[in-house]
């Protein structure tokens, strides 16, 4: 294909992926920015492949787009929701081993740069290759405490900031030797970075609890787009360094969102240690009050006296996957001519979006599902709130226990109505671990057992 003919598709490549992002922003508009996002890769893949000039490129690339390709579906279909950190995990180990790869291959290929240009090219495969395994170590280490092949404890080496610092240092001391090497040491060389920085990589995540995983994958997935970003300045591939970019600035901004709604800072995530008592079970308030419970009798006819009602879903939703049901119960309520709305908190859930994705996944209509900012001021006006399987989200301490682990994290108050209901297993702590007072208070009710039965039940007493 024609280089110019090449580049406008590069071009048009990258203007799909930034439409990809912007319609990825929004709940109606999610499932365009996904299809702007497919035709953009379909343009990628066909302008690269078309970049090779031998013969017998084509022959390789068949099976490997076609096995990569096959294992992708079948994997994307298969996954939980809940399953998603996981998948982007193992996701991006693969970019970080792939940015590895095409750095050390590089390296081969040195000799045709000189000066200058030799430097910055060396630079570029140094960065790739540290970025790349520290990247791709990482993201395994996260794979196997999310799905629970390696216990989610943080284990903390003695001494491990001055050991990670060691490491990071004697990254920088062979990059520079690389840089001043003759070219046949710079593999050597190369191999010992990308192993001394996927050791940086296991010290790193393995210190940091399983609870905080989701935060260090979306942090990982920004290493692993600046990783391709690396690599596609080695290749001197313009879509590769946009896309790259894309990926990175894009990862970290959600990590930043992230943490913003735990109220966490970055370093502290990084730092590790948090949320590993997570299941705890509180018997009892601390004042020494018992939590007051109700029947799902008496949570319909609650439902049914109620002219204003917010349901706040949270992970035990999306656990349970009740969110089909609760669709039900809104229809019903809506013909009775109650006024439901849904409280949807920015880290409800595991996942960035995962409440909402949840709801569209029911029909839930979008106009009922409102942001913490837009429907906070409202419970005051609200008969009953429905908590469906959330607890740090409306955690009161947050606001008012300045000891509380999750003190300073906004939080949907909805204490603040006529009568919450809580529906939940047992009186088990939450991702924080931290207890909640809110089922301890005058106005909560809590209904036990798994969030799809109670509200079966419920829906069928409704009726
Ligand atoms: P959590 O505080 O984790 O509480 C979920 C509750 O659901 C648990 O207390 C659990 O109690 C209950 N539950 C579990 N399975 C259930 C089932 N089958 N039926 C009924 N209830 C069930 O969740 P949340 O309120 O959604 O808050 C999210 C937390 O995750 C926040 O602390 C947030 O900072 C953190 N986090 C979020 C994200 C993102 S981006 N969303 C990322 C990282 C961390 P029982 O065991 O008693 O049933």
């Amino acid at each position: 294909m024609p280089e110019g003919i090449i580049t406008v598709a590069y071009l048009a490549a990258s203007i799909l992926f930034i439409l990809s992002l912007g319609g990825l922003s929004k709940q109606e508009t999610a499932r365009r920015g996904n299809l702007y996002g497919i035709a953009g890769m379909v343009i990628a893949i066909l302008a690269t492949i078309s970049l090779i000039r031998d013969g017998s490129g084509f022959l390789w690339l068949i099976p490997v787009v076609g096995i990569g390709g096959a294992v992708g579906w079948v994997v994307a279909k298969r996954v939980e929701m809940t399953a998603m950190p996981e998948l982007v995990a193992i996701l991006n180990s693969f970019v970080g081993l792939a940015a590895v790869l095409v750095g050390i291959a590089s390296s081969f290929e040195a000799g045709q740069f000189s000066g200058s240009a030799l430097v910055i090219h060396e630079i570029e495969i140094i960065l790739g290759v540290l970025i790349g395994a520290y990247t791709f170590t990482g993201s395994v280490i996260a794979f196997g405490k999310l799905r629970g092949l390696i216990g989610s404890k943080p284990s903390m080496l003695p001494l491990r900031h001055q050991l990670n610092l060691g490491m990071l240092s004697a990254c920088g001391v062979l990059g520079a030797g690389i840089v001043m090497a003759e070219p046949a040491s710079q593999v050597t060389l190369l191999t010992a970075i990308a192993l001394i920085a996927g050791l940086l990589g296991v010290n790193m995540i393995m210190a940091i609890g399983g609870a905080d995983m989701p935060v260090v994958v979306s942090m990982l997935n920004s290493y692993s787009g600046w990783a391709a970003a690396a690599a596609g300045f080695i290749l001197a591939n313009d879509l590769l360094i946009i896309t790259g970019a894309l990926v990175g600035s894009s990862g970290a901004i959600l990590s930043y969102i992230m943490c913003r709604g735990m109220n966490r800072s970055f370093v502290s995530v990084i730092a590790g240690g948090f949320g590993v008592a997570e299941g705890t079970v509180v018997a009892s308030g601390k004042s020494g009050v018992e939590a007051q419970e109700f029947s799902h009798e008496e949570v319909a006819a609650a439902l049914k006296n109620s002219s204003s009602v917010v349901i706040v879903p949270g992970y035990g939703m999306a656990a349970a996957q009740a969110q089909y049901v609760v669709r039900e119960i809104t229809e019903t309520l809506a013909k009775l001519g109650t006024k439901v709305r849904f409280a949807i908190h920015p880290v409800a859930g595991r996942l960035p979006g995962h409440m909402n994705v949840l709801l569209a996944e029911a029909s839930v209509p979008y106009d009922i599902v409102m942001e913490m900012e837009e429907i906070n001021g409202d419970f005051v006006e609200t008969n009953l709130v429905l908590v469906i399987g959330a607890n740090d989200i409306v955690n009161p301490d947050a606001l008012s226990d300045a000891t509380s682990p999750i003190y300073g994290m906004p939080v949907l108050e909805v204490w603040k109505s006529e009568r919450v209901v809580a529906l939940k297993r047992s009186m088990a702590t939450g991702y924080s671990g931290v207890e909640n007072p809110l089922y301890f208070r005058d106005n909560t009710r809590m209904l036990f057992g798994d969030a799809k039965e109670s509200l079966t039940k419920v829906a069928a007493a409704l009726n």
